[in-house]
């Protein structure tokens, strides 16, 4: 568990001693979800290159970039160390394609919601069962949703502690690191995809718009898809 000084001093420490120090605290269930963006590299690195013992996993919506693929399978190679993959129900999955179409998300707000409830929630939700501590490479400068975020919160819903260390970082403090450290990333960031999903519902951006812009591009919603949101 963390005191209240625990928390207090997170924000003292270097992102990679506040991961060791995460690390530590929770030898039993520090986990790490990765979306495979250029945030998430960052922390892929710190945690595999300093062999921290924290869980690092993926959700596979079976929607992804063949791109996502490729750097799965070039971190595992690069690190010597696996990522651990989960899927959506296959049921889930069937159910809602044979009734609703296999792109249905683009035709309401409800069905996305409920293709990404399907394919990323629910499967977060199980890979998340039993742990008290989740990371994630949230940012505040991301959107309005998540300027209020803090580096360490408390998951009403989930019953555990998220631990955000990249909320205070910028994009150009993300590039930085991936440079300096030759952090390998997606290439369709050099394309001009900055925040990247599923595959459909992801469109590059053009220079001056928000990076979120490209997500769920045909929405007017809060382009979220429940994962860090109700
Ligand atoms: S999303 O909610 O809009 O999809 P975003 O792509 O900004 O999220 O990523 C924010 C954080 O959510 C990531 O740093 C990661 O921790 C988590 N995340 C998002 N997508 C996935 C995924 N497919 N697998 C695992 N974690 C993910
Ligand atoms: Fe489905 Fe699109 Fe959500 Fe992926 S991002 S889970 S394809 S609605």
């Amino acid at each position: 568990m963390l005191s209240t000084d625990d928390i207090l001093n997170l924000e003292n420490l270097s992102t990679e001693e506040s991961l060791r120090f995460i690390a530590e605290k929770f030898p039993e269930g520090a986990v790490f979800s990765t979306s495979l963006g250029q945030e998430d590299q960052v922390i892929t690195d710190m945690i595999f290159r300093n062999k921290m013992n924290i869980k690092v996993f993926t959700l596979d919506t079976g929607r992804l970039f063949y791109e996502h693929y490729e750097l799965l399978s070039q971190n595992n190679a690069r690190y010597k160390t696996k990522t651990e993959v989960y899927f959506p129900d296959a049921n889930d999955v069937e159910k809602y394609v044979n009734e609703k179409g296999i792109n249905a998300f683009f035709h309401s707000v409800e069905n996305r919601k409920e293709c990404c409830y399907i394919r990323k929630v629910k499967p977060l939700n199980r890979a998340l069962e039993g742990t008290k501590i989740w990371i994630t490479g949230l940012r505040s400068e991301q959107s309005e949703n998540r300027e209020s975020m803090k580096m360490i919160e408390w998951d009403e819903t989930r019953n555990l502690f998220k631990f955000n260390p990249l909320i205070h970082w910028t994009y150009n403090d993300v590039l930085k690191y991936i440079e300096e450290n030759k952090v390998q990333d997606l290439p369709l960031h050099k394309k001009g995809f900055i925040s990247v999903g599923c595959k459909p519902c992801t469109r590059a951006i053009t220079e001056g718009e928000n990076p979120r812009a490209g997500r769920w591009f045909w929405e007017e919603s809060q382009k979220e898809c429940g994962l860090h949101s109700k």
